[in-house]
């Protein structure tokens, strides 16, 4: 009696998670959308894994957990050669050495190393290439088959197309993931846009391969690490760490470190050691894969429905707090959009003090129900933005406030309006205060015109004193303007004065970039630029010619033709042009006579370069036709090597690559220009 009761409790428990897995499976592989963080849906699916291994001591039959399956429909199906399956994961130290045990029962006294790897958090991506030749890209899928993004895995910058394996058929697997750069300036392109933000980089990464629009899958500069080799027609190696130095010589972006340990013990030590230095790798590494080094026990070990038996991932918990909101407050955009920040009493996380969090948007606040004066978890992953992951509803105070949502601008006074399909509030007022300061701090940052020491509090300084109105005015500033401003001596203000008149010859893709014309990001700017030898010559461009530049189709060329149509807009640029603000195309390029030693070669750049910011030296290479990737490969030219180069030094060096010092540089360079 005892047992049927248990069961049917149990039964009915399972399929309620299951029903929550399914949506949020939904959400986070179809609508790239999650509502709920990896760490929450891990916990329902291990409680259901608890369940389903209850159900079946009782007896019983409880149908599968499903396995996530993120074809989306309107792409072609393609089966893979080999299955791609999950890896099991853990956020328990137990739970690996029990992984380790398990091996040890099944191999007996047969000897088996670990190679132990990061685990990056992007969307796991599945090339083959027939006769050395890219072939197709497909993502997981259900496993068996995945959906074809060949076209948005072909804009990956260093994807070699073709390998030198001559198999009729290779897979090689690994996982495509954008930086954390791109992923926050894609969300404040998207919030300044009244769009609702990614949630997080993978899930910007899972929407843009997903995208049938090449140009903004292009500006969002999707990047790949390989990590393992899938089907393969013939023999290739033998060890899982001689398949990621094999992946490297083929040219393939791989891993930033990898360990091999003798014993779990020595494994987990490496575990440790990934987990102190993972913030410093260029993607998100939400844990750590451990595997079998020996590839040949692997038929051996098998595998489960749904994971191998030779791997495992631990996962890094999440770093949470639970803290008070204390206030909303609100702010206004470079384009007018409002967005309200939850201000947070002070609370350490990932080593950081955290004391504000983005809450995106007005649906965001009454969808959640978050009050002014709720204890509040916020989580902070790696370099990317606290969020505010949970309400304490059960230590809610009693005189906790509900946050109305203004209807007209905090700072002007302007009725607010919601645009259509707009999640967010907007002020339509142009001369709206906040919203000048904000389009000026972008004009003059260093993604834009990099006026050194230009920052916000120079900028509301300059307001407050009436000296700044317009981004016209920032040429107009002269040595008295600056007089009697707090912290500006003669040496400041001079200093200041002279970067602002370096940046008159600034190269044209960054004065694109910061006149902020929608959609118009760092990469799309130079195709722009690439492509016009003037700002003049971009305003009389016809629709069609923008179109089909590659990287800019259709909505983005509207965009640029309507910026240029707005009379407020061409006044800013007229303005700019008096002022000496008119950076022409490099005449170098203008003509076709890009330097031998540039032209059409791969760069990297290691180590700090003394005369000039790594963005400067990136630059002078692609303005005389180079490209710069970032990690060496026997496909690299030259490597740049500043002060203090590391293992892009010695790979360079192993593989016999070009290695030019910065004297080398400077003189292949020969350009004194960009060295201000
Ligand atoms: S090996 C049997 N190695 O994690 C699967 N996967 O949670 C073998 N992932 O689908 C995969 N980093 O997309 C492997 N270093 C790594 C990885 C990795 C990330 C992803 C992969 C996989 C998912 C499973």
């Amino acid at each position: 009696m005892s047992t049927l009761l248990n069961s049917s409790f149990l039964r009915a428990k399972y399929e309620k998670l299951l029903a929550e897995i399914n949506l949020h499976d939904r959400l986070y592989y179809r609508e790239h959308s999650p509502k709920i963080s990896d760490f929450e849906y891990d916990c329902i699916r291990a409680e259901a894994e608890r369940i389903r291994r209850l159900l079946e001591i009782f007896g019983e039959n409880a149908r599968d957990i499903a396995i996530g399956d993120d074809r989306s429909g309107g792409f072609a199906s393609f089966a893979h050669l080999s299955p791609m399956m999950s890896l099991a994961n853990t956020y328990s130290r137990g739970e690996v050495l029990r992984f380790s045990d398990r091996l040890v029962a099944a191999l007996g006294d047969q000897k088996f190393s670990f190679v132990v790897e990061p685990k990056i958090d992007g969307i796991a991506i599945n090339l083959i290439y027939r006769n050395g030749n890219f072939s197709r890209a497909l993502t997981r899928g259900n496993g068996t088959v995945g959906d074809d993004v060949t076209g948005a895995i072909g804009t990956v910058k260093n994807l070699p197309l073709s390998i030198e394996n001559d198999a009729d058929a290779i897979e090689i697997r690994g996982e495509i993931y954008i930086d954390g750069e791109t992923f926050e300036a894609v969300n404040r392109t998207r919030e300044e846009n009244g769009l609702e933000p990614f949630a997080n980089p993978r899930n910007l990464a899972a929407g843009t391969v997903k995208t049938l629009d090449t140009a903004e899958i292009a500006s969002r500069n999707l990047k790949i690490i390989a990590y393992a080799i899938g089907h393969c027609s013939e023999n290739t190696v033998g060890l899982q760490s001689e398949a990621l130095e094999y992946l490297k010589r083929l040219g393939f972006p791989s891993q930033e470190k990898y360990w091999i340990a003798g014993d779990i013990d020595d494994a987990w030590k490496c575990v440790e050691e990934l987990g102190s230095m993972r913030a410093e790798f260029p993607y998100w590494t939400d844990g750590a894969v451990l595997k079998v080094n020996e590839l040949k026990f692997y038929g051996t070990l098998g595998a489960t429905a749904k994971s191998p038996r030779w791997a495992i991932a631990y996962k890094f918990a999440p770093e949470r707090a639970v803290t008070r909101l204390m206030d909303i407050t609100l702010q206004v955009g470079r384009t007018g959009v409002i967005t309200p920040v939850a201000e947070l009493e002070t609370v350490q996380l990932s080593g950081t003090n955290v004391s504000r969090a983005t809450l995106h948007n007005a649906d965001e606040i009454a969808n959640r129900d978050i009050r002014i004066g709720d204890f509040v978890t916020v989580e902070k992953a790696g370099e990317i933005i606290p969020a505010i992951v949970a309400v304490e509803m059960e230590r809610r105070p009693a005189d906790s406030k509900r946050f109305i949502f203004p209807e007209t601008c905090p700072a002007c006074g302007s009725k607010l309006v919601r645009l259509s399909g707009e999640v967010a509030w907007r002020c339509q007022n142009s001369c709206c205060l906040p919203q000048i300061k904000r389009r000026m701090e972008h004009f003059v940052s260093r993604d834009a015109m990099d006026i050194d020491g230009f920052g916000t509090s120079v900028i509301e300084k300059l307001m407050a004193a009436n000296k700044l109105n317009s981004i016209g005015d920032i040429y107009r500033l002269n040595f008295a303007d600056f007089d009697g401003l707090e912290n500006f001596g003669e040496k400041s203000t001079l200093k200041i004065l002279n970067a602002i008149d370096g940046s008159r010859t600034r190269p044209l893709w960054r004065l694109l970039h910061g006149l902020g014309i929608f959609g118009i990001g760092e990469q799309t700017a130079k195709v722009l630029a690439k492509k016009f030898p003037s700002i003049g010559a971009l305003m009389a461009a016809d629709p069609a010619t923008l179109e089909n530049l590659n990287g800019i189709g259709e909505k983005l060329s509207a965009s640029v033709v309507s910026f240029f149509r707005e009379p407020g807009n061409r006044k800013i640029v007229e303005d700019l042009r008096a002022l000496g603000v008119n950076p022409k195309k490099d005449q170098r390029q203008m003509h076709g006579e890009t330097a031998a030693q540039f032209s059409g070669k791969i760069f990297a750049i290691t180590g700090t370069l003394a005369s000039m910011p790594r963005q400067r030296a990136i630059e002078i290479i692609e303005d005389f036709g180079g490209h710069v990737s970032d990690s060496v490969s026997k496909n690299t030219h030259v490597l740049v090597a500043g002060e203090g180069g590391g293992s892009k030094l010695d790979r360079a060096k192993n593989l016999g690559v070009s290695i030019w010092n910065e004297e080398e540089f400077l003189k292949n360079s020969e350009d004194a220009r960009h060295l201000a």
